[in-house]
């Protein structure tokens, strides 16, 4: 593994190690207030008209708690979850056989439903506005088609690219909840609750200063706290405390912003080959050697929200906090950048 890969494998997936860490209730869910203030309010008023939740689109980053949402808003309203993903579901037969082994009020999650193809998303749409499917039996002249009920099911669809979701899905959904970074608060909160169940002894300062370095993402905070574990039991007396996360952190190579090299180097290539911007995505993505889906999902929305990089309809611009971040001096008075400098 090189160093550049560092936020995606920290940032990756990995169900089996990340379902002990689920918490069950919005209860033992620290932070997005507003959101879960209004599911909760949401699945209360459902459950107490005994009704079906209506469908939910919860869309947001990776690793900041949507599997984890659809999980509890299931397990709140009292109802099971069969889960798939966007990708998985190739024919309208392999969605027919999803839906019809639903039971009336049950979740079906579908992740990366930006994924789904187009033939699979028109049949979903009757699904979900009338609740039946139109199968077509053959091809050609002797077509046919049978119309299947389904059970009253509620579907959360969860994404990390809601440009990428259609006008027409994304009007059928009653419910569309944008999930934000985390606080320092909330992240310090998820970790000594990480910490428990995982049996890592970590104090105030250790928690805090992970919470501040993991780019405000739950996944990266539980990933930095084993790797600070390994760090405490081989070079400290096991307990992760202020000084330990930091020097853990740092031998990560990520700074004391939360930005690591991958981050350092996509504005370095911005501003030593490109000026600064504006910069096509395509142009970047060459120049540092990653996917152009993993910039865009993973790195840019946390550079963005942090004010090291904006987008223009001609590209993406470097701030001069992005400049000073290198310890260089912004470029002034460019024409094509009036509005920053
Ligand atoms: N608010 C939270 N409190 C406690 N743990 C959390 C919270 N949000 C996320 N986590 C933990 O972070 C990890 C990642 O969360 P989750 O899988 O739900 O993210 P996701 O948004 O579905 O990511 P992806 O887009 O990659 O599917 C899980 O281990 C989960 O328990
Ligand atoms: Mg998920």
């Amino acid at each position: 593994m090189t160093e550049r890969f560092i936020t995606s494998t920290l940032n990756k997936r990995d169900p089996a190690r990340e379902m002990s860490l689920r918490p069950p209730a919005f209860a033992d869910f620290p932070g997005q207030t507003r959101v879960k203030e209004q599911l909760e309010l949401f699945v209360r008023a459902a459950k107490a008209r005994d009704e079906a939740l209506d469908h939910i689109l919860l869309c947001g980053p990776p690793g900041l708690g949507k599997t984890t949402l659809a999980y509890i808003i299931a397990n709140e309203r009292g109802t099971n979850l069969k889960s798939s993903s966007g990708p998985a579901i190739e024919k309208p037969g392999d969605l027919a056989g999803l839906l019809t082994a639903l039971e009336p009020g049950d979740v079906l999650f579908i992740d990366e439903i930006h994924r789904l193809n187009t033939t699979v998303e028109e049949y979903l749409y009757s699904a979900m506005e009338d609740f039946f499917i139109d199968i077509m039996l053959e091809q050609g002249a002797g077509a046919r088609s049978v119309r299947l009920t389904v059970p009253h099911f509620t579907l959360i669809g969860a994404t990390t690219r809601q440009g990428m979701i259609s006008a027409p899905l994304r009007s059928r959904f009653g419910l569309n909840i944008r999930l934000d970074y985390y606080d320092t608060d909330s992240l310090s909160k998820i970790l000594k609750r990480s910490a428990g169940i995982l049996g890592i002894e970590i104090d105030d300062d250790g928690a805090r200063e992970i919470a501040g370095r993991c780019r405000g993402t739950p996944r990266i905070a539980n990933n930095l706290l084993r790797r600070a574990r390994d760090y405490a039991q081989v070079r400290a007396d096991s307990v992760v405390t202020g000084r330990v996360a930091a020097d853990a952190l740092e031998m990560l190579q990520i700074d004391r912003d939360g930005l690591d090299e991958m981050d350092l180097r996509l504005l370095e290539v911005i501003i030593s080959n490109f000026g600064g911007g504006p910069v096509g995505l395509k142009n970047i993505a060459v120049s540092v050697g990653e996917e152009e889906d993993s910039i865009e999902d993973v790195y840019e929305p946390f550079l963005i929200q942090k004010g090291y990089l904006v987008r223009t309809p001609k590209g993406r611009v470097a701030t001069p906090k992005a400049w000073e971040k290198l310890g260089l001096r912004p470029l002034r008075g460019r024409d094509d950048q009036p509005e920053l400098f």
